[in-house]
């Protein structure tokens, strides 16, 4: 409609004015992602998004994703300018795992090494040791392990359960799960299957193990997307948020892709695996903080030169 085509060329001549970039996540809405792909952003996964926003020269960075990747940025650039569509856009992961209790429950097992996922606050960050993705999480707690290391992960329990199944490292889990992934039905999956014999299954591994179990490739969003083009299968039957179908059909155009069932029986149900917070990032709020530079993300310095020694690790860690 002509009112969204308005919204977008306000957008690209805002970004263009104030020296703006936008890094966009794969669950945002599709229309978001094509316009970080035509502007010169980019459209990734959250250890790409972070990585994209500390290596680009732009002065303002406006993060379309969820708050953890705004945070992410700016401990990582603070001499930038950092705007997020909104700041209520959070993450269940990062509400469910409060600075004070994740603490105490650190400090109840100190000779353990703190391994916290992205999605968690600033704070969070800084009382860990490492902070990993799922696309590098595998590859950090096997070199963990490796040094012998016994650790607390938190606050994903599926994804760090996963972990743990792969590499045996000694590890004690924080209780949080993300409200998308965790509606994600093996019962549903194995009757879609059943419709799709020759169907693979590809799974974030934020999803509950008995869905996990099934899949032909686990994977954060980049990688799953990387699985849709390399896999011979025609059809792919794929449990994380639906907003990743924007960019997998582009990467395999002509398989088709299914949405794995958040109910018990085989029917998709079209409109439920999508962060409803990520769902908060639109056109009209994007072009708004851009002309007003309201919803900035501030950290206070002191607790910024803590969080980014974890963030570094991850970033400056090679297998
Ligand atoms: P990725 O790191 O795989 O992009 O996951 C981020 C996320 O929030 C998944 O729910
Ligand atoms: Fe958080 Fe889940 Fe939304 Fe990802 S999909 S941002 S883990 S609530």
């Amino acid at each position: 409609p002509a009112e969204q085509q308005a919204l977008k060329q306000d957008i690209r001549q805002l970004l263009r004015q104030e020296d703006a970039v936008l890094v966009a996540h794969y669950y945002c809405d599709p229309e978001i992602q094509a316009l970080a792909e035509e502007t010169g952003g980019c459209v990734a996964d959250s250890l790409e998004m972070a990585r994209f926003g500390r290596d680009h020269s732009a002065s303002t960075l406006l993060v379309a994703g969820v708050r953890f990747m705004g945070e992410t940025a700016k401990i990582l650039s603070p001499e930038k300018r950092v705007l997020m569509p909104t700041l209520e856009a959070t993450c269940s992961l990062d509400l469910g795992c409060p600075v004070d209790e994740f603490s105490q429950f650190c400090d109840q097992h100190p000779d353990r090494t703190v391994v916290v996922y992205a999605n968690t606050s600033a704070a969070v960050k800084a009382r860990a040791d490492w902070v990993v993705t799922s696309s590098i999480a595998l590859q950090v707690v096997t070199h963990l392990k490796e040094q012998g290391k016994k650790l607390i992960w938190g606050p994903d329990k599926h994804l760090g359960h996963y972990i743990q199944q792969q590499t045996g490292a000694d590890m004690i889990l924080w209780d949080s799960a993300c409200i998308v992934h965790d509606e994600f039905k093996a019962k549903g999956v194995e009757d879609l299957k059943k419709v799709h014999p020759d169907a693979a299954i590809l799974v974030h591994p934020e999803s509950p193990d008995s869905v996990v179990q099934m899949a032909d490739v686990v994977g954060s969003t980049s990688q799953l997307i990387a699985a849709a083009r390399d896999l011979a299968n025609d059809t792919l039957i794929v449990a994380t948020d639906k907003a990743i179908f924007y960019k997998m059909q582009q990467a395999a155009p002509d398989k088709l892709l299914i949405e794995a069932p958040t109910a018990g029986n085989g029917a998709t149900c079209r409109s439920c695996a999508h962060c409803p917070w990520m769902g908060m990032n639109e056109l009209r709020n994007m072009r708004d903080v851009l002309k007003t530079g309201s919803q900035e993300i501030i950290i206070e310095e002191g607790l910024r030169q803590r969080a980014v020694i974890s963030l570094d690790r991850m970033l400056t860690f090679t297998p």
